[in-house]
C-alpha cells in the first residue's frame, strides 16, 4: 500500500519534468521564429561588381542577391535605398538582383529563390536581349532608378544587361 502513495508523486513529478521540456521548446521556437522574420539587406554602394561577383559577394556575406518578386519586396528595397541616401548625391542607380535567363534564354528566374520573375515592373520595352554578333548578351538583371523619375523612365523597374558590366548591387536574407 505504500506504493499507492508514491506512485502520484513520481508521475507527477514526471508531468512537470514534461511541462518544463515543452516550455522550453515553445520559447526556443518564438526565438528562432523572431530571428527568422528578422530579414536582413545590404546594399552594395560603395563598389561595383559584375553579376557573377556580386553573387559570391553576397553569398560571402551569408546573404544572397535580391529578389522582388512582388509590390511589397520591391518597397523594401526601395526603403532600403531611401534609407542609404544615395540619391541625395547621385542621379542614376543600376543595382544588381538575383534575376537572370542563364539557363534558359527568354525564361528570367530569381536564382536566389527559383522562382520565376512574374513581377511586371520591367521597364519600358525591356527586356530586349541585347545582341552582338548574333549572340544575346544581355541575360543579368539590374533594378534601375533615375532620379527624378520621368514618366516612362526607370522608375525602380527591371532590365536586362550584360553580366559582366559591373553595377552596385543588394543582397538580401532569405527568411522572413
Ligand atoms: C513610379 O512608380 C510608382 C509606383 O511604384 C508610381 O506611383 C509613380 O507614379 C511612378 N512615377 C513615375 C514618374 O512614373
Amino acid at each position: 500500500m505504500k506504493c499507492s502513495f508514491g506512485t502520484p508523486f513520481v508521475s507527477v513529478l514526471i508531468v512537470a519534468l514534461l511541462c518544463t521540456i515543452q516550455i522550453t521548446a515553445i520559447s526556443q521556437d518564438a526565438v528562432s521564429i523572431a530571428i527568422l522574420r528578422q530579414k536582413s539587406y545590404y546594399f552594395g554602394n560603395t563598389f561595383k561588381l559584375n553579376w557573377h561577383k556580386a553573387s559570391s559577394f553576397c553569398r560571402s556575406l551569408g546573404l544572397f542577391l535580391v529578389s522582388i518578386r512582388n509590390q511589397a519586396q520591391l518597397d523594401e528595397v526601395i526603403e532600403n535605398v531611401k534609407n542609404s541616401e544615395f540619391f541625395r548625391v547621385e542621379k542614376t542607380l543600376q543595382l544588381w538582383t538575383s534575376g537572370n535567363d542563364l539557363g534558359e534564354e527568354h525564361q528570367f528566374i530569381w536564382t536566389s529563390t527559383g522562382d520565376r520573375i512574374v513581377f511586371d515592373r520591367w521597364s519600358v520595352g525591356e527586356p530586349n536581349h541585347v545582341k552582338l554578333n548574333d549572340c544575346t548578351i544581355e541575360h543579368c538583371v539590374v533594378l534601375q532608378h533615375y532620379e527624378p523619375p520621368l514618366p516612362g523612365g526607370a522608375n525602380y523597374s527591371l532590365d536586362d544587361r550584360f553580366c559582366q558590366n559591373e553595377y552596385f548591387f543588394m543582397c538580401e536574407s532569405l527568411d522572413g
